[in-house]
């Protein structure tokens, strides 16, 4: 989906950006309220959670997280993640067994955006209310919030990071890059995308850089399913058809960690110099990554905030009350302009690693 917002990025330094993540939680802190039905429901009701399939490691901690967290707060939970290979189908099942069994609220982390308006339908009829966590689930007026780190902003923040890194290794441009997005079935891989080439596209107008291959269309760059397999064979198809000859690929925008380490993978299995190389997700293996000086950067998006203020969410639901939300513009879905509540995310360079994970048991020792 395309996002209302227009931002001023080229006027925001590097250094700016590194700071956002703590502007912007104050500048949201004057929060508005959002469009639930005030009714409420009884405080041990069964709430699902549908996740898609482990693409990344921040969807194995989420199911951990709801199933302890929403049994904490006193609630039944039903957490499911779609299969690996079908996952549209298993989901879709997931979800109307879900509304067949009561659930009050269903909590969805779409695996593909557009294949869910007839479950999502189904559950409204039957009274719950649908929050989509994380992806947005679209064309359908039968979602009431969307809770997420700002995509917009992670693409942001990738695209800077990516300008920085290579500005750090080689002062002076042009610099040659290549462009790889998420999967197209989630509506985050084109918002990441967007906020990526508010920040690039710019520089590859000027001809400051260049992106070597020519391929620029989010079509051409995308990556099914957020497959590290189908990431690994689009660089080594690349390295051949572009930079086989004595071309230098300086940099290369990688939506996630697990894309970005089979770029990595892919560069290094040609004898190759590994580029500047973006992330997202804060995975062990890419922050160990990152510590050794190969991948440049990733997206510190704690999942841990994110559950707990989905909990807190369907709390409210569960009161009556209207949860808190933050922004009424950037989410329309195709139907409707989905009432979000977003956090913000932090970008992660070997400096400021020990900083950003300092609270973060699992990853700060990686740190030290
Ligand atoms: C999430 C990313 C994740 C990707 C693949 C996206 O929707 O926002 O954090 O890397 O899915 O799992």
């Amino acid at each position: 989906m395309r996002r209302g917002i227009i931002r001023g990025i080229a006027a925001v330094g590097a250094v700016a950006l590194l700071s956002l993540g703590t502007a912007c939680s104050n500048h949201r802190e004057g929060s508005t309220s959002g469009s639930g039905d005030a009714k409420g429901f009884a405080k041990n009701s069964l709430v699902g959670v549908a996740l898609p399939a482990k693409t990344s490691e921040n969807w194995v901690l989420a199911g951990d997280l709801f199933t302890n967290g929403l049994k904490d707060a006193g609630f039944k939970a039903d957490v499911q993640y779609a299969g690996a290979s079908t996952t549209v189908a298993d989901q879709q099942a997931q979800i109307s067994s879900m509304v067949t069994k009561g659930a009050k609220v269903i909590v969805i982390g779409a695996t593909d955006a557009s294949q869910l308006s007839t479950q999502v339908a189904a559950a409204k009829q039957a009274g719950a209310q649908v929050i989509a966590y994380d992806r947005l689930i679209t064309n359908t007026k039968d979602v009431d919030y969307y809770i997420a780190f700002d995509n917009y902003k992670v693409g942001q923040l990738q695209g800077q990071a990516l300008i920085n890194g290579m500005k750090a290794k080689k002062p002076k441009g042009p610099w040659t890059i290549e462009l790889f997005s998420g999967s197209p079935d989630d509506n985050n891989s084109k918002v990441f995308f967007d906020g990526a080439m508010s920040v690039l596209k710019p520089l590859i107008d000027k001809g400051d850089i260049v992106v070597g291959s020519g391929q620029t269309a989010i079509k051409q760059t995308a990556i099914q399913g957020w497959k590290a397999e189908n990431a690994q064979s689009r660089m080594d198809g690349l390295l051949t058809s572009t930079y086989s000859g004595k071309k230098k690929l300086d940099g290369v925008l990688s939506p996630n960690d697990t894309l970005a380490r089979a770029i990595i993978t892919s560069v290094k299995g040609a004898g190759k110099p590994v580029p500047v190389v973006t992330g997202q997700d804060s995975e062990v293996e890419s922050v160990k990554s990152i510590m050794a000086g190969e991948q440049y950067s990733t997206i510190n998006k704690d999942t841990r905030k994110l559950v707990a203020e989905t909990i807190k969410m369907v709390q409210s639901l569960q009161k009556g009350d209207k949860p808190q939300i933050n922004d009424t513009k950037s989410y329309n879905n195709g139907s409707k302009v989905v009432p979000a509540y977003l956090l913000p995310p932090v970008i992660v360079t070997k400096e400021n690693a020990a900083e950003a994970y300092a609270n973060d048991p699992q990853l700060a020792p990686l740190t030290k």
